[in-house]
């Protein structure tokens, strides 16, 4: 089986997804990191080379080789299920989990990290709560397509673990 964590920059799919993967007894993909070992460049290195277009066009790659694997928990960046058919690749071919949170939540969460995420690193403390909100309203008809939509804010592994084995594939 293939467990893909989905949801917005700062809603937890990393910290859940270890949890998840160490339950299970999978192993564990974090697609940034995956990229960031793959070409050697922290991701605002890869945005500022290549451009977002060139970081979208190697998510979607690795994408196409995690769908290969098996018993893997896979946290996905923010934007991989807005971008090519990257959300149909995702259900046909695992378990879709959508980690929902507030626009106010994630704030909290983002203002501490920041300096890492391209999109937002150039953002004052003003500015963030605005871009958090549109953005959030422009990708969540991806991050709906999940199978299971959970309260990310209320994450109880077990839980998790019991609806994915109710969950028809
Ligand atoms: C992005 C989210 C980030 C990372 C990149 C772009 C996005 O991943 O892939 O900075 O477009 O939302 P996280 O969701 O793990 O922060």
């Amino acid at each position: 089986m293939r467990i893909f964590l989905i949801g917005f920059m700062g809603s937890g799919k990393t910290t859940v997804g270890q949890k998840l993967a160490r339950r299970l007894g999978y192993s564990f993909i974090d697609m940034d990191m995956q990229i960031e070992k793959e070409s050697s460049m922290s991701i605002n290195q890869i945005f500022k080379e290549l451009g977002e277009d060139g970081f979208r066009r190697r998510e979607h790659d690795l994408l196409l080789r995690i769908i290969r694997m098996d018993n893997v928990v896979v946290s996905t960046g923010g934007g991989v299920p807005c971008f090519d058919n990257n959300m149909e690749l995702i259900n046909q071919n695992g378990m879709s989990i959508y980690l929902k949170m507030t626009p106010e939540s994630l704030v909290k969460r983002l203002v501490h990290s920041q300096s890492k995420r391209p999109l937002i690193r150039e953002l004052s403390s003003a500015e963030l709560p605005g871009f958090v909100k549109t953005k959030l309203q422009e990708r969540e008809s991806y991050y709906l397509k999940s199978k299971i939509i959970y309260d990310g804010l209320d994450v109880q592994i077990e839980e998790i673990v019991r609806m994915i084995t109710r969950e028809p594939l």
